[in-house]
């Protein structure tokens, strides 16, 4: 929900005298578009320019130690993603500003980048029904991800996977997804050489206007020298969970044939093991994802895998988490 108002009443003063300092002699308006209120308060603030329709910088407002302790990780990465590459990913990446503490939160300011996060087209009614949109989804996050790919790492080694570093520690008691991790990691094998990962590559975080990425936002989970994979096969994960969103349970899902709306994990074990267009799409994806990090593209299926059992074993909320261990379950 995005609500904007006048600076003086929406934001606290301190807030405003940091905008105030960063924007001089501008009349400014600001908008807060995200906002968590979990155990780690979080904020996304916008700020507008009197007059301008593009916002000038996002404020990400963190207010315990652990929220503060994820966006000085962000501030972290965007650095040094900026030292190796210059053109922040061909303008993707948000550049930071500054990260400072004002009385108890911790501020993150980075430039703004244009666009609406994917997540708006993607939820509007009809959108995910449509082949064509969606395709165009995908080859969007797949021209964002092959941007992140031509990013020059520090490392030239080959990482262990991502399944591998999780199956090596994993998080969480359940040993019987974390047996299923290794054998999956085991075969998936590791990437060619280290590249970016965001970490978070899901509609959300990624922005688009007339059929181009635009931005690439919230790099708090980015790890600079890792398993490109992940991203692709997160991105294909979390497309496919809301796939029956307006459709009335038991009832096909319009533009999936063979999808009905009925239990949470539907979509993803349609997405793994469907006929038809989208798992088609899915593959097709991951199977891009593969061969970029130097490996068999056949192996899809397994990597799709080691995704539901990354988020089996570390999502914070454990009803998400239970309903990717479930689609594992099935599908393994
Ligand atoms: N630098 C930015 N430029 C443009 N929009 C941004 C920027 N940073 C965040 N946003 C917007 O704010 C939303 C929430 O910010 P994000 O960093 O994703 O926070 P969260 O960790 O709460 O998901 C994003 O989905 C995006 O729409
Ligand atoms: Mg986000």
């Amino acid at each position: 929900m995005s609500t904007t108002a006048r600076l003086s009443r929406s934001v606290p003063t301190d807030l405003a005298a940091l905008i105030a300092d960063l924007v001089p002699s501008s009349g400014t308006r600001t908008a807060v578009i995200a906002m968590s209120r979990d155990d780690h308060p979080k904020a996304t603030v916008m700020v507008f320019v009197d007059g301008q329709r593009e916002p000038l910088m996002a404020l990400k407002v963190a207010s315990s130690p652990t929220a503060a302790a994820s966006v000085a990780r962000e501030a972290a990465a965007l650095r040094t993603i900026a030292e190796l590459d210059p053109t922040c990913v061909a303008g993707l990446a948000p550049r930071v500003q500054r990260l400072l503490t004002l009385g108890t939160t911790t501020v993150l300011v980075t430039s703004a980048r244009p666009g609406a996060p994917l997540s708006t087209a993607y939820h509007r009614l009809g959108h995910t029904g449509s082949a064509r949109s969606v395709r165009a989804d995908f080859a969007l996050a797949a021209a964002a991800l092959t941007r992140l790919a031509a990013v020059p790492t520090a490392s030239s080694l080959a990482p262990s996977s991502w399944l591998r570093q999780l199956a090596t520690a994993p998080p969480g008691e359940d040993t019987a997804d974390a047996d299923l991790l290794r054998q999956l990691s085991d075969v998936v094998g590791q990437p060619s050489r280290a590249g970016v990962v965001h970490g978070d590559f899901w509609c959300g975080n990624l922005l688009h206007r007339g059929g181009r990425a635009t931005g690439l936002v919230d790099w708090e989970h980015a790890t600079v020298a890792g398993d490109p994979l992940r991203d692709w096969v997160r991105f294909a994960l979390a497309y496919s969970l809301y796939l029956d969103r307006h459709t009335r349970p038991g009832h096909r899902v319009r533009g999936h044939h063979d999808l009905r709306c009925g239990p949470e994990d539907a979509g993803l074990r349609y997405a793994v093991d469907g006929p038809g267009w989208y798992p088609d799409l899915v593959r097709g994806f991951v199977r891009r994802g593969l061969g970029l990090t130097g490996r068999d593209p056949q192996l899809w299926r397994q990597a799709l895998l080691g995704g539901l059992a990354e988020v089996a074993l570390t999502a914070d909320h454990a009803d998400f988490a239970a309903l990717h261990r479930h689609a594992l379950r099935a599908l393994a």
